[in-house]
């Protein structure tokens, strides 16, 4: 009976982390491992000392045949080849520079090596730097009460976090197999908000060459109004238009084409159109646009 009490209290605690994993994952309330779950739920709510051994060995079955269904229903459609899985998340002040998804020279001619070592070595590691900084400096502001110096942490908090999530987009935006044109849904959906490729292009082309002092252009996907907008954002955080989701970015701080092009940033952003990652900003694309807010 030990090793039946042992072995209950495996199920229980089982149960409980799938509870857990599926909250974690937002499954749908509708969805039939819910209904598995309150079932085995049931059949544990049921036990009684007074439970002969063939009953206990029935329901041990029961539960063996769901937690079967379980691990087949995540191994199809997720490939966890694990349950117990759950999401992962960013510990504060724990963010790290993410490697380029390609060499250091990948974009040359258009972009060099030696601009692309500092950049990424450097700037973007001096905003991850920034932003872990911030979100310590606010955690000990809410540990101790004390937010005397909440409004100087909340704009590095801003400004580090913009440099180091819009810096992280903008690696992933470029390929040296890049250039060309968008296609799919994309490219329905620029013609749709812009006329057509060109016009897009051309107005994106003048956002970045206009933006005032350093910034960048970026193109957004709007869940609300349900169409894509071209924004200029003043350093990384300034005039941009909340609630939407950033698809394609081009960052014009002179540290990104100075030592390459000098004052030349019309250049820089010509060529920069060679290198362009649309496949990567499809799949942008077709995530942000599962997002739909109501109307308004
Ligand atoms: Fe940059």
């Amino acid at each position: 009976m030990s090793s039946m009490n042992a072995y209950l209290k495996e199920v229980f605690k089982w149960n409980k982390e799938m509870r857990d994993f599926l909250e974690s994952e937002n499954i749908d309330e509708n969805n039939e491992l819910w209904g598995k779950l309150d079932r085995i739920t049931n059949v544990m709510d049921g036990i009684t000392d007074q439970m002969s051994t063939d009953q206990l060995e029935e329901i041990s079955e029961q539960v063996e045949e769901l937690h079967e269904e379980m691990e087949a229903y995540f191994n199809d459609r997720l490939q966890l080849g694990n349950i117990y899985v759950n999401e992962t998340s960013v510990p504060i002040g724990q963010h790290v520079l993410p490697p380029l998804p390609y060499g250091y020279n990948a974009l040359e001619p258009y972009i060099s090596e030696e601009i692309m070592r500092l950049h990424h070595d450097k700037h973007h590691q001096s905003y991850v730097d920034g932003l872990n900084k911030a979100e310590k400096e606010l955690e000990k502001a809410r540990r101790n009460s004390d937010f005397s110096l909440v409004k100087h942490w909340s704009r590095e908090l801003a400004f580090h976090g913009s440099g180091h999530y819009l810096h992280t987009i903008f690696w992933n935006n470029m390929s040296p197999e890049g250039g060309g044109k968008p296609s799919g849904p994309l490219l329905k959906q620029i013609e749709k908000s812009f006329g057509s490729f060109e016009k897009f292009k051309n107005q994106f082309t003048a956002a970045a060459k206009e933006v005032e002092g350093v910034g960048w252009a970026i193109l957004v996907w709007s869940p609300r109004a349900r169409h894509l907008e071209i924004l200029q954002s003043e350093r990384h955080q300034l005039q941009t238009q909340w609630d939407t989701i950033p698809l394609l970015v081009l960052d014009v701080w002179e540290h990104a084409y100075y030592l390459q092009y000098k004052n030349n940033r019309g250049d820089y952003v010509a060529n920069w159109w060679n290198i362009v990652n649309w496949q990567d900003v499809e799949q942008r694309f077709q995530h942000a646009s599962q997002l739909k807010w109501k109307p308004a």
